[in-house]
């Protein structure tokens, strides 16, 4: 049974759009989805006769978040060549959101870097993004994998059905050049930062920890 086009007008069918998305996914998904897995008291949403969220749409979001963070390091680790760790920088400053620009002309998303701790005030994430945040972190502390981390949901916002996904940036060797402890900061790319980003906190990563998140969004139609 269906009940039409109103799936998402009760906490209880909201519930269920997150569960239904994460039974689609993947175990690694299922596993993201542990700590938001509604009380036994609510179990029975499940049985509830509402219409499945579509999560179709699922592969070509973590497609998309697996091939744009390859390609600014390709950009990167390039420049780093040619110029060092200090001119490289300015790349990165310069071509992460534009690459991020350009994959969003291509496919549709709204594609983005945040981070907890950020070094452009313009990847401060918000709600849904820093609560996948916190969970990454909580998931890495406890050794899973940093580089398996991801969540993906249908939920409303502003009236509207949103796809959002987000999957998690481990740091990296290279990465604690600019992103490590003071010890391990090039010294070049130190001083760059602080001239480009005097608020900058995205120091202090090791290898392991989680730098960020590469996060997707999409509004697919308004709620009636
Ligand atoms: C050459 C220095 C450099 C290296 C190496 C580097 N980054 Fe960054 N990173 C930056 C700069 C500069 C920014 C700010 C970019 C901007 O203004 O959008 C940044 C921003 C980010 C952001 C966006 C969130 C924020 O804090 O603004 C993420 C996520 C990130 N880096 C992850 C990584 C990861 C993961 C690696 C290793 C694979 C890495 N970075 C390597 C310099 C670097």
């Amino acid at each position: 049974m269906r009940t039409g086009a109103r799936p998402f007008t009760s906490r209880r069918s909201r519930a269920l759009t997150r569960i239904v998305g994460l039974l689609a996914a993947p175990a690694v998904l299922a596993l993201a989805g542990c700590a938001q897995a509604p009380a036994p008291d609510q179990a029975p949403a499940l049985a509830a006769p509402a219409a499945p969220a579509d999560m179709s749409w699922l592969p070509q979001a973590r497609e998309i978040s697996q091939t744009v963070p390859p390609r600014l390091l390709a950009v990167l680790q390039e420049e780093i060549a040619r110029g060092g760790f200090g001119g490289a920088v300015e790349v990165c400053r310069d071509k992460a959101p534009a690459l991020a620009r350009a994959a969003s002309e291509q496919t549709g998303w709204q594609i983005r870097r945040v981070s907890l701790r950020e070094r452009n005030p313009r990847a401060i994430p918000d709600a849904w993004e820093r609560a996948a945040l916190e969970d990454f972190d909580r998931r890495a502390a406890a050794r899973e994998s940093a580089a398996t981390l991801e969540r993906a949901e249908v939920v409303m916002e502003g009236g509207q059905v949103v796809r959002r996904y987000i999957r998690a940036l481990p740091t990296m060797e290279l990465c604690v050049n600019c992103h490590g402890r003071p010890e391990r900061l090039n010294p070049a790319a130190a001083a760059r930062i602080r001239q480009l980003y005097p608020a900058d906190r995205a120091v202090g990563y090791q290898v392991g920890e989680i730098r960020g998140a590469i996060t997707l969004k999409r509004a697919v139609a308004a709620a009636n």
